[in-house]
């Protein structure tokens, strides 16, 4: 393994996956490829732009052509699929691209994997392909997407599944759960809230607030990814839990305390249709593998509270754009018939 190809780098997760690899393995090439929809920013990339070692080629997982000739250009021998639609709400508005890109473009990922014969074809998955679950979800248990996101990424992976089993390419899955650190676009709760919070605009919290997510740092998240491509067994899946199962309530109050806010800002606003009231992950398998997660929930949450207000550059551009028209979509009618709520 020396040329990653890790499709969606310009994204959150995949940018910082290229930052620590290029600085982890002074030998390996890393090739980003990514279409930068909206959430896709070459600014998450900018301090690793100027290395030897890194290239960037703009194209969409969905096109065989563009996929296959990015792979020739830099004999490619690994892919690190991270691209994909991944906003719950935005599929719930309209579930599309997240068909195209989480399904379609996996598969096209996977016959490049099988046509090169690549070393390792290495899928980015999430908790949410389990489901709401009353307790932690194992590997192998039943997958019950219930959003249209979770829905296609789980159709992903039994792509995955099958490229494996019936044309021996050699995967591997990680399935992470809720993640946050820096260059997270500010439509998930976390970076939403920081930013909202730090214009002194209000916190729209879904329903009672008491759904839980599982909270995990982006860079525990990165090194979860490299020791399953190094170590990881073929043909396996792994969950990758921060061990930090929190109320939103909780994750909301942190960002307040932490910025010196008041409770006031928060709304309570129309729930989420088909919302998770718990995703929950047993991480043991990976933890055979020697990892574990080195955040806590107050350190995860704290390091990243940081970033987004010494870093308002990053996401006060993002956040005068298109994002105006779709948060006046998501949360204009939400927030006017909004309600007080203590947390
Ligand atoms: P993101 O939305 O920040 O980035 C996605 C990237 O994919 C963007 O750069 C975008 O331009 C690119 N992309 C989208 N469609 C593409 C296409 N057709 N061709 C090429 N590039 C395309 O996402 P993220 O939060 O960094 O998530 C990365 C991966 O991790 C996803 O597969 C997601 O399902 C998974 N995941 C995310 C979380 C989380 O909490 N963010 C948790 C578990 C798993
Ligand atoms: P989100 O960041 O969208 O991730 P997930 O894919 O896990 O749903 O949301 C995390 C939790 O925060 C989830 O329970 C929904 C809730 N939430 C709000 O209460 N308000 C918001 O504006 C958003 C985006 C999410």
């Amino acid at each position: 393994m020396k040329n990653l190809l890790v499709t969606g780098g310009a994204g959150f997760i995949g940018s910082n996956f290229a930052r620590y690899m290029l600085e982890k393995y002074p030998h390996y090439k890393i090739v980003v490829f990514d279409k930068l929809t909206y959430a896709g920013n070459l600014d998450n990339l900018r301090d690793v732009a100027s290395s030897p070692r890194y290239a960037f080629v703009q194209g969409d997982i969905c096109s065989a052509d563009e996929v296959q000739g990015a792979i020739r250009a830099h004999a490619i021998d690994t892919i690190v699929n991270f691209a994909a639609e991944t906003h719950v709400d935005r599929s719930i508005l309209d579930a599309d691209a997240f068909l195209r890109t989480n399904v379609v473009g996996t598969f096209v990922l996977l016959e490049a994997a099988k046509q090169f014969g690549l070393e390792r074809y290495h899928q980015i998955s999430t908790d949410e392909v389990y489901g709401w679950v009353d307790k932690p979800a194992h590997e192998d248990d039943p997958l019950i997407p219930r959003s249209p996101y979770a829905a296609a990424k789980a159709s992903g992976d039994l792509m995955v599944n099958a490229y494996y089993v019936t044309h021996h390419v050699p995967t591997t899955i990680t399935r992470a759960s809720n993640t946050v650190g820096p260059y997270q676009y500010p439509e998930k709760v976390v970076p939403l809230f920081i930013t909202n919070a730090l214009e002194n605009e209000p916190l729209p919290l879904y329903g009672d607030g008491k759904q839980i997510r599982d909270w995990l740092y982006v860079t525990d998240h990165c090194e979860a990814v490299d020791v399953v491509l190094h170590q990881g067994k073929v043909g396996e899946v792994y969950n990758v839990g921060g061990d930090n199962e929190r109320h939103n309530v909780e994750v909301v109050k942190l960002i307040l305390d932490t910025l010196d806010k008041s409770p006031d800002l928060v709304r309570r606003v129309a729930d989420r249709s088909g919302h998770d009231r718990r995703y929950s992950l047993g991480i043991e398998k990976i933890e055979q593998l020697g990892w574990k997660p080195r955040h806590s929930f107050e350190g995860a949450l704290t390091e990243t509270i940081h970033w987004y207000a010494e870093n308002k550059w990053w996401w006060q551009k993002i956040k005068s754009g298109d994002y105006r028209e779709y948060y006046e979509r998501q949360y204009g009618e939400r927030l006017r018939t909004s309600e007080a709520i203590t947390v």
